[in-house]
């Protein structure tokens, strides 16, 4: 049987192996998918280590994103541009590394929550690695403007002046703001940063609303809770993360074995489990 796994620190509480599995079952692939916990410094131990076992390939989770995509021989266009890589390869000539994360955030807003992105306004919080995943593939989806808010307003400046070819290319505006201060109003506000977890709220004002608007944050479950309790009190439609999950997954799983799985099917009987608190082995 073919061998995944997702690496990361920590693991123990990843949806990936279950994710998988189910597509598996649901694609007809046999395939195996496991979790290994890596410490500071031991990414490079893991993967020769995984690798020599037979693994094929393996997602890489916080906090490796960066070192992995330093680590790779090949690599895709949008695993350069987020620096970042949330998924390896091991090929005969090396290792090739890609991120599906932001494609995964523009397949659950686009097909799962039928929110079209072409020409609307987007402001995305934050600037680090979880930013730094998406923003291409949002400008690949053609809103008229995208805002970078950051609390380091110098972060979010080197991530939008390495966006700016790609912008420009796409006829989408870019621009940076601080956090207290965002011009203008959003159809669409995503939340990259961590803020929730502190009981923040939101990191940036309710005037950035636009009527009906939609905000996501890139967390699900608790982590997520505090924004889009925030977003609703607001009159914001509030989406988790949960479906960027699954999507991501589901990109992974489309690369590694040329199989598009039934992500949406899978993303609600998650739901569900998570929701009932359930048993999620599948069958
Ligand atoms: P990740 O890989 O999850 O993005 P990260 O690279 O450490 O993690 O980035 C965390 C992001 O959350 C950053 O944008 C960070 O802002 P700074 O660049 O100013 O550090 C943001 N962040 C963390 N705590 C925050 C808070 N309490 N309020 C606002 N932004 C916060």
């Amino acid at each position: 049987m073919d061998q995944y796994c997702v690496m990361g620190n920590p693991v123990a509480h990843s949806q990936s192996p279950w994710i998988h599995a189910r597509f598996a079952e649901l694609t007809g692939q046999s395939l195996h998918y496991g979790r290994r916990l890596v410490e500071t410094g031991g990414l490079v131990d893991a993967l020769q280590a995984f690798a020599a076992e037979g693994g094929k390939g393996c997602n890489i989770t916080v906090p490796f994103k960066f070192e992995a995509q330093a680590l790779a021989q090949r690599t895709s266009e949008r695993a350069l541009l987020a620096q970042a890589a949330n998924l390896l390869s091991f090929e005969p000539d090396g290792i090739f590394s890609d991120n599906t994360d932001g494609m995964g955030l523009v397949q659950d807003i686009q097909v799962n929550a039928g929110f079209n992105l072409r020409g609307r306004q987007v402001l995305l919080i934050g600037a680090g690695g979880a930013a730094a995943g998406v923003l291409g593939p949002l400008i690949l989806a053609q809103p008229a403007g995208i805002t970078v808010a950051n609390r380091t307003r110098s972060k979010a400046h080197s991530l939008v002046e390495r966006h700016t070819p790609l912008a420009g290319l796409h006829r989408v505006t870019l621009q940076t703001s601080a956090l207290e201060s965002v011009p203008g109003q959003f159809d669409l506000v995503i939340n990259a940063t961590v803020s929730s977890l502190s009981g923040a709220g939101s990191p940036v004002a309710a005037s950035t609303l636009k009527l009906g608007a939609l905000v996501y944050d890139m967390m699900y479950g608790p982590a997520a809770q505090d924004f889009m309790a925030w977003a609703q009190a607001h009159g914001a439609q509030a989406r988790d993360g949960l479906g960027m999950l699954v999507e991501q997954a589901a990109e992974a799983f489309a690369i590694w074995r040329g199989v598009r799985p039934p992500s949406a099917q899978v993303l609600a009987e998650l739901r569900h489990h998570l929701a009932q608190g359930t048993d999620r082995t599948p069958r």
